[in-house]
């Protein structure tokens, strides 16, 4: 069985998703996570965001294995790395890049093969996995997102405005939506659960209800 769920940045996806994953016995794939390997790859590789075959290509020859909650790049352990605000804002040139898509959408149906999975990212109910069984749509309103990301990124010791991260949330979330190849949309079929004042267990528990209903 294939549960997606695709949402903005900050809803809250990755925490609910991997608790999901757990409390049913299912992998766990953060898709982002794998877009932000790549951003990390570009960044240290210091290569011109211009040139998009480049990244392509360092994508081919890379290995990003994501094992648990941890994520290894070429065998390096990046799982802190590829949270912080840097790698956050190169990302869109990973995402934004066709090539790069690709790939990880191979690489992606290729991990969900054959097992129980909860897939997470921006189009995984869309176009990675479009006859999951379980499509959910997470979402929350634009400030509760922002409040969550500036607390998380200042439990990693990351002291950030509420209004600058507000901003590029808002720029994120336009990308997302207007990419030609993978954008973030709800799908057709997908359930819509707005997150807006609900404890994350809460959440939990509303999504286990949910996949409960898919089977
Ligand atoms: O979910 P997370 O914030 O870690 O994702 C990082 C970025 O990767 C997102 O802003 C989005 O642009 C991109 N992404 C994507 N497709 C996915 C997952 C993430 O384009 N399936």
């Amino acid at each position: 069985m294939i549960v997606t769920i695709d949402g903005p940045a900050g809803a809250g996806k990755s925490s609910i998703s991997r608790q999901l994953a757990e409390a049913l016995g299912f992998a766990f794939l953060d898709t982002g996570a794998m877009y932000r390997a790549v951003a990390l790859l570009g960044l240290r590789a210091e290569i011109d965001w211009a040139d998009t075959d480049r990244l392509v290509e360092l994508t081919q020859t890379a290995t990003i294995n994501l094992t648990g909650s941890a994520v290894f790049l070429n065998g390096e352990d990046v799982t802190q790395d590829i949270r912080t605000q840097r790698v956050t804002q190169a990302t869109r040139y990973a995402a934004n890049n066709v090539g790069v898509r690709e790939q990880l959408v191979k690489m992606q149906r290729a991990i969900a093969a054959g097992q129980d999975i909860v897939t997470e990212g921006r189009d995984q109910g869309t176009l990675v996995f479009p006859k999951a069984e379980c499509k959910i749509y997470l979402t929350a309103s634009p400030e509760e997102r922002a409040r969550r990301r500036v607390s998380d990124l200042a439990a990693r010791g990351e002291s950030v405005e509420f209004q600058q991260i507000l901003e590029q949330q808002s720029t994120r979330d336009e990308e997302d939506q207007r990419r030609e190849v993978g954008p973030l949309r709800k799908a057709a079929n997908a359930i819509e659960v707005l997150t807006d004042g609900m404890t994350p267990e809460e959440v939990l528990q509303k999504l286990i209800k949910i996949v409960g209903r898919c089977q």
